[in-house]
């Protein structure tokens, strides 16, 4: 039996949650084993809306990492943003772009945005600066069926907001859906990150026969194997217009289970790449690894590609349950599960 090993370019994850306080002493490892940078997402308990604070969370992750981790920060977009702030930060490099979280899309996101006119101008300040929009794209509205928020936020909400800034470049984040997929593929300006957990489970992984798996529940919510087939075949091509960003996003056990209000994310910092690496070997794309996790985020974000390399070999190995740090308990997505590929230390 021959087993494979494979160097690639060093990643970078392009949509992470690290948390502060504990949490973020818990999972920051997990983060800088692997990736240069990480785009590390702004919602905070209290959000990230000023350069002040952004200033100070980039300290707090720079105090627990390597001299070589960069951490990379969008600003969380309100509607009562502080602009000339927002522009300062942007020119200064301290925020990369902003974040467009739709009002009680996902987890804290009760400061975002309910009526996208409001933060046109945000929005042109953006495309005028050619700084990145990254957008969950998920409508919220009580008629609309949570497997179909992610078309309808692209049909009602990203349509409009592309054609008033037809030069603004954005990044549709955890595409969930082939209809999103398809539509990032044909857009001019517009890429996509996709996560691990959205190419390994459907529905069926959430709602099981009697009960339902908190630890598969995020936003937007898993697909159909339409969706992940989908999202597989534009991954693994090697299409510029994909990336990888993990969506790695910790919640203490506590949280999840058994709670009725289980808060919505997956935490998979502790085995992404090696998810991803089993992926493209089972889609027979090996050599598109290195495109999708270091080549095309770095291009779409006009950033250099990372100099060093990471190797990967094929070896069996079982994901730990849990990553515990003082008090803190949190399931690792596929803990307990075996994968074929792991990196090499
Ligand atoms: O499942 C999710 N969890 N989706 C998000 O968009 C946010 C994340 C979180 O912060 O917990
Ligand atoms: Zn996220």
């Amino acid at each position: 039996m021959t087993f494979k090993s494979l160097k690639i370019t060093r990643p970078d994850d392009w949509h992470v949650h690290l948390r502060e306080g504990n949490l973020l002493k818990a999972v920051i490892n997990h983060s800088t084993r692997v990736n240069q940078r990480c785009i590390v997402m702004p919602n905070l308990n209290d959000p990230i809306t000023t350069t002040l604070k952004g200033i100070d969370y980039i300290k707090k992750i720079n105090l627990l990492s390597n001299n070589n981790f960069s951490p990379l920060l969008p600003c969380y977009l309100t509607e009562d943003l502080d602009l000339i702030d927002f522009s300062k930060g942007l020119d200064e490099n301290i925020f990369i772009g902003a974040k467009l979280y739709p009002n009680e899309a996902t987890t804290n996101s009760k400061y975002g945005i309910s009526s996208t006119e409001k933060i046109y101008p945000a929005l042109e300040i953006l495309e005028k600066k050619d700084k990145i929009l990254l957008i969950h794209g998920e409508k919220v509205d009580s008629e609309i069926d949570i497997f179909d928020r992610e078309k309808y936020y692209i049909d009602q909400e990203l349509s409009l907001i592309r054609k008033t800034f037809p030069n603004l470049r954005i990044v549709l984040e955890h595409v969930s859906s082939k209809y999103g997929a398809e539509y990032v593929n044909y857009s001019p300006n517009i890429a996509g990150t996709i996560t691990p957990h959205h190419m390994m489970l459907t529905k069926k992984d959430v709602f099981l026969d009697k009960s339902i798996n908190p630890h598969h529940f995020c936003m937007p919510v898993v697909k159909n194997e339409e969706d992940l087939i989908a999202l597989r075949n534009f991954a693994t091509s090697g299409n510029k217009k994909f990336f990888l960003g993990t969506d790695s996003a910790p919640h203490p056990i506590e949280f999840k289970v058994p709670n009725l209000k289980s808060k919505p994310g997956i935490f998979s910092a502790p085995c992404s790449i090696e998810i991803y690496a089993s992926i493209f070997d089972e889609e027979k794309s090996l050599d598109n690894l290195e495109k999708f996790c270091s080549i095309n985020g770095p291009k779409f974000y006009k950033l250099p590609v990372n100099a060093d390399q990471i190797e990967l070999i094929e070896e069996r190995w079982t994901v730990p349950e849990y990553t515990i740090h003082q008090e803190i308990k949190i399931k690792n997505f596929m803990g307990g599960k075996e994968l074929n590929w792991k990196l090499k230390a």
